[in-house]
């Protein structure tokens, strides 16, 4: 069974205690322009949303393995000594998975953009660990979450396929898939730069 927001611990999404982004509504306007992400790619991403919202645990799943086979990539989901930390693998899954179904289904507001510098400060020595109480490497180097990116798009495919959709409009949710990622991790990198060169 797939989780609700209320009952994913560590999930702040929308709370006060969810500082404001220091990136501005219209930063986020420019980027959208810059990476042109219409309302079209909004609407075909509600429709990635419902295809993608019952296999985003799967998508997850996806995503680590490739982060599994490389030991200094699953470094930073471990423990001090290297051993697997199955409780901050398990804790941070179903934040993750969220993330799938806001990323698709959230309207891109003042909420959504103040929980973009969540989710980047929580890869950072800001935030990382502290959200699980764990005790594991301090941060996700930015250019290993960028070099990510393709490992996000490739595979997202597949599971947007299952939806039956025309090989075009599966196209489109994908176009809109990929617009969006880079987006977000664009937004995320204010998180790791000093603002005068953001
Ligand atoms: C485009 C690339 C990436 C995306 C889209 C992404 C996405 C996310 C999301 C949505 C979360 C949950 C945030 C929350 O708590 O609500 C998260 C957390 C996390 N991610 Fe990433 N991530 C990326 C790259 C990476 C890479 C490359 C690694 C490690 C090699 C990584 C390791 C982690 C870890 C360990 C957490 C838990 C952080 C904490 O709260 O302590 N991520 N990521």
């Amino acid at each position: 069974m797939t989780a609700t927001t209320k009952t994913i611990v560590g999930y702040t999404y929308g709370t006060s205690v969810v500082a404001p982004s220091p990136i501005t509504m219209e930063d986020l306007a420019h980027l959208k322009e810059t990476a042109t992400f219409t309302t079209e790619d909004e609407r075909w991403l509600r429709r990635a949303g419902a295809i993608l919202a019952d296999q985003a645990e799967e998508m997850v799943d996806t995503w680590r393995a490739v982060i599994g086979e490389h030991p200094f990539l699953a470094h930073y989901s471990a423990n001090p000594d290297g051993t697997p930390n199955a409780r901050y693998s398990a804790a941070s899954k179903p934040r993750f998975a969220q993330w799938i179904r806001d990323t698709c289904e959230r309207p891109y507001d003042q909420a959504w953009l103040d929980y973009q510098q969540e989710i980047a400060l929580r890869h950072t020595r800001a935030k990382k660990n502290k959200t699980d109480d764990v005790d594991s490497a301090p941060y996700i180097p930015l250019r290993y979450v960028l070099a990510f990116v393709p490992v996000i798009l490739l595979t997202t495919k597949p599971f947007l396929e299952k939806g039956g959709d025309s090989a075009a409009d599966v196209e489109r949710m994908y176009a809109a898939w990929c617009k969006t990622v880079l987006l977000q991790v664009a937004l995320w990198s204010r998180a790791y730069c000093d603002a005068a060169n953001w």
